[in-house]
């Protein structure tokens, strides 16, 4: 009976879903209730679980739905298939291995070096350059154009740095015409974990898709993520693990790019670390700079983005205040990752409701704000979280470092030697850190050179601290076989 019961829900499913053209997405409940109020007949309520419904819902309703986001949202996220929809509503996945991972700070040069040559102009240019396209609409032929661009701007910057460990790809899609562009930085001592950095490239106007400029939204985030990497190309950093830099299709019309990308890392098992989103950043809005977006974002990665900017950012120059706010549904490729079980975060340009209203109109131009002031924050912290993240090739090291000091280590046979050269204090203590920051042994020592019996440690990458007893430290990597 209970089979049976199944087959017939199964069924008129299948028979609402051809009842008319559309496609499947899940969205907030209530909207997905309202919705049906103005287009009767053209959303299907297939699924109901806790605020969320899995819909089908034609593209006039979308465009409906859409109408709406002047105010901001109610939005909805495209899904391929049913069942795929289904999924991103009843088991939102999590990531024990990644959420163990510690987020630290402790590359302070690399990062002051970065941020001091944050440069506002090239961000302007970058906006005025992709508004210059006219629209970015996913259908466009620009919006392939701008793409294509985009991948050549990407991989000049880079032979321009000299970068021999950075490669360019356009990424197509099945659901969209338009590809996502993705850089990839390979990492120099840990290339499969993955952190990224994305805004999407796309744009829309509700007046009409023949004039959507999109400044804010979204070619700020695309010019704050473009900023921040060339930062760290300027200033020489290398990072331990591999950075991919992504400009996402078609996010306007459900999170296409970045949904196909999210859903392609999670089935090869790419292991992506964390992810920041940059959509809408040079709208200044609100009394803080930074807007944390709380809901559907990791709740740790959120903490270590406000240590971040209490480190970074808390006075003179390159001050950043900040606060935290939320979106109310998935209203941005940060969600696609989520959806897969990723950790992400979305720093926004102001708190809900008092971000930039002119966005999905012809009046998303950069004139609106005149300045690339407020971007250049987010481009701070982007070029922050990517150092602090991928971490400096070379250096894993927590607290005060001693300069002049050098550690070699070396083990055999389970047992670790080491010896300090080049500082008169005194050590006391020895740590060793896996690659996720965890320590797996900590002794006293009492000299600066001797041996450690170590216990039994998979193979892998470890760090080997040693620590004064005024609380400095050296650090040094080693690998066990
Ligand atoms: N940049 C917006 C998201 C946004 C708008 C965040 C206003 C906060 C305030 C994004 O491009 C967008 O328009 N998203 C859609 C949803 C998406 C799933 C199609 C939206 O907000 O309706
Ligand atoms: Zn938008």
């Amino acid at each position: 009976m209970k089979y049976l019961f199944t087959l017939f829900l199964l069924a008129s499913f299948a028979l609402q879903a051809q009842n008319f053209e559309g496609f499947y997405a899940t969205m907030a409940l209530h909207d997905a209730k309202e919705l049906q109020k103005d287009v009767p007949g053209e959303v299907e309520i297939l699924k109901e679980y806790r605020n969320e419904a899995v819909v089908y819902m034609s593209d006039n309703a979308s465009h409906k739905l859409h109408d709406r986001v002047l105010v901001h949202g109610p939005g909805y996220i495209r899904m391929p298939s049913f069942e795929e929809a289904v999924k991103a509503v009843e088991h939102p996945k999590t990531r024990p291995d990644s959420s163990r991972m510690a987020f630290t700070i402790s590359e302070d040069a690399a990062v002051n070096a970065a941020i001091d040559v944050v440069n506002t102009q090239n961000i302007e240019d970058h906006i005025l350059e992709l508004e210059g396209y006219g629209t970015r609409y996913h259908t466009m032929a620009s919006a392939t154009q701008a793409a294509e661009d985009l991948k050549t701007k990407w991989e000049n910057m880079a032979s321009s740095y000299g970068r021999t460990d950075v490669s360019v790809r356009l990424y197509n899609h099945s659901g969209t015409n338009m590809p996502s562009v993705i850089m990839t930085i390979t990492g120099a001592s840990i290339p499969d974990e993955f952190v990224v950095v994305g805004g999407h490239l796309d744009s829309t106007s509700n007046q009409g898709n023949n004039n959507a400029p999109g400044a804010d939204d979204d070619a700020s985030g695309i010019a704050t993520i473009t900023e921040a990497v060339r930062t760290l190309f300027e200033t020489d950093f290398v990072p331990q693990r591999t950075i991919e830099v992504m400009a996402y299709a078609a996010e306007e019309i459900g999170l296409v790019g970045s949904g196909e990308i999210a859903a392609d890392y999670d089935n090869n098992s790419v292991n992506v670390i964390a992810v920041a989103q940059f959509d809408m950043t040079n709208y200044n809005g609100s009394t803080n700079d930074v807007s944390l977006i709380t809901d559907f974002t990791s709740g740790n990665l959120n903490i270590f983005m406000m240590s971040l900017m209490d480190h970074y950012n808390a006075s003179g120059v390159h001050e950043v205040t900040y606060a935290t706010s939320v979106c109310n549904y998935g209203c941005s490729d940060h969600a696609s990752w989520t959806n897969r079980g990723f950790l992400s975060t979305f720093p926004f340009e102001a708190n809900f409701g008092q971000h930039n209203s002119s966005i999905h109109t012809a009046s998303d131009t950069f004139s609106l704000s005149g300045t690339a002031t407020h971007a250049t924050k987010f481009t701070k912290l982007c070029a922050e979280f990517l150092i602090e993240v991928a971490k400096s090739e070379g250096s894993l090291s927590v607290g005060d470092v001693l300069p002049n000091a050098s550690l070699q280590v070396n083990v055999r046979q389970g047992v670790l030697t080491y010896t300090i050269e080049g500082v008169s204090e005194t050590f006391v203590s020895m740590q060793m850190h896996d690659i996720q920051g965890k320590i797996v042994v900590n002794k006293s020592v009492t000299s600066n050179q001797g041996q450690i019996s170590l216990p039994q440690l998979s193979s892998g990458v470890y760090v080997v601290s040693l620590t004064t007893e005024n609380d400095k430290s050296i650090s040094q990597k080693v690998l066990l076989k």
